[in-house]
C-alpha cells in the first residue's frame, strides 16, 4: 500500500481526508498552538480537536499564521454531549468556528452519542447544508446508535472516530463501517502510551527496525482507517508520521490483530443505550 503523509481517503461525500493527522486532547492553547505549528511545518496537513479539549484557539491560531492555504489543512473538531440538541449543537458549532477563527471546518463530530444525539444530528445536516462543515460524522458510536441515525435521515455519517489499536482491535464495528462507506478513525492509536512497552509489539518494532509507536500507527492504516496520534513533541510528531516507507506483512497484521484485549484508555460507549 503506497502511502504518504499527504495520502487522504474519500469520505462518502467526496471530501478527501489525509490519513494522519495529530490529535490535541490534554493541551492547552499555547501547547496547541506550538504542537499544532510544529506538526504544519513537519508536513502534517490534519488536526483533530474539539470544543471540549478547549484549544481551539491555539490550533486556529496556528494554522492562520502557518501560510499554508486554508484548503491544504484539514481540521476536525467536535460537538460536546452536553450540546446535543438542534438549537444546542447550531450555538456550539458557531462558537467553535469563532474559537478557531475559521468559516468552516472541515469535519464536525457529534463526539459522544449521550443526550439528544438525534436532535443533534438534525442540526449537523443544517451545519452541512449551510457549508459550515464539508462533512460531518461522528465518534463513539456503536452500530445500534449509527443504525438510529441512519434510519431517520438521508445523511450518512461520513466517519466514525472510535478508540481503536491492536489492543483493542474493534472487527465488528470496522466491518459495519466499511459496509456502510463509513471511514473509521483511530483516536489513541498508541493507547496513550500504556501498551508501547508490550514484548510482543516490542518484538515485532525490533523485527521491521521500526519503534512500537509506528507499528501501532502503521497497523491502523493497513486497516485502511485514519489515525491521529497525539504529541507535544516535534521528533515524536516525526517518529509517527515514518510510517510511509514499509508496510507489515499479512502475516505480522493477524499477528497484531491477535494483541486484541478489549483495552479501553477511556469511556467505553457499550454503556451507552
Ligand atoms: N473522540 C474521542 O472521544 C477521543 C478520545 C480520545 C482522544 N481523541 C483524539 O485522538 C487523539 C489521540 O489520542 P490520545 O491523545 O488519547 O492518545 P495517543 O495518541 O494514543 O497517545 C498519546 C500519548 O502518547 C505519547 N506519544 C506520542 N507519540 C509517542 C511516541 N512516538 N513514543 C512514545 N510516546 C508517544 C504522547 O506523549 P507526548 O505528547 O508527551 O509526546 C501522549 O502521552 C487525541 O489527541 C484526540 O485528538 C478523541
Amino acid at each position: 500500500m503506497a502511502l504518504s503523509l499527504s495520502s487522504t481517503i474519500a469520505l462518502n461525500n467526496g471530501v478527501e481526508i489525509p490519513v494522519l493527522g495529530l490529535g490535541v486532547f490534554q493541551m492547552s492553547d499555547e501547547e496547541a498552538y506550538r504542537a499544532v505549528s510544529a506538526a504544519l511545518n513537519i508536513g502534517y496537513r490534519h488536526i483533530d480537536t474539539a470544543a471540549y479539549y478547549r484549544n481551539e484557539e491555539g490550533v486556529g491560531r496556528a494554522i492562520r499564521e502557518s501560510g499554508l492555504p486554508r484548503e491544504e489543512v484539514f481540521v476536525t473538531t467536535k460537538l460536546w454531549h452536553t450540546d446535543n440538541g438542534f438549537r444546542e449543537a447550531l450555538a456550539a458549532c458557531d462558537r467553535s468556528l469563532e474559537a478557531l477563527g475559521l468559516d468552516h471546518v472541515d469535519l464536525y463530530l457529534v463526539h459522544w452519542p449521550r443526550g439528544n444525539r438525534q436532535d443533534a444530528w438534525r442540526a449537523m445536516e443544517r451545519i452541512l447544508d449551510e457549508g459550515k462543515a464539508r462533512a460531518v460524522g461522528v465518534s463513539n458510536f456503536l452500530p445500534r446508535h449509527l443504525d438510529e441515525l441512519i434510519a431517520r435521515s438521508p445523511v450518512v455519517p461520513a466517519v466514525d472516530q472510535v478508540e481503536f489499536s491492536p489492543f483493542l482491535y474493534q472487527k465488528e464495528l470496522l466491518s459495519y463501517c466499511r459496509a456502510r462507506g463509513i471511514v473509521m478513525e483511530a483516536y489513541s492509536p498508541l493507547t496513550r502510551g500504556r501498551r508501547l512497552d508490550d514484548p510482543r509489539l516490542v518484538a515485532m518494532a525490533r523485527k521491521y527496525e521500526r519503534t512500537p509507536a509506528q507499528m501501532m500507527i502503521r497497523w491502523v492504516l493497513q486497516k485502511g482507517m485514519v489515525a491521529i496520534p497525539k504529541s507535544s513533541h516535534p521528533e515524536r510528531m516525526r517518529e509517527n508520521a515514518a510510517v510511509f516507507d514499509f508496510e507489515i506483512s499479512a502475516e505480522d497484521e493477524a499477528e497484531m490483530d491477535s494483541f486484541d484485549e478489549g483495552y479501553h484508555t477511556t469511556w467505553d460507549p457499550a454503556d451507552i443505550p
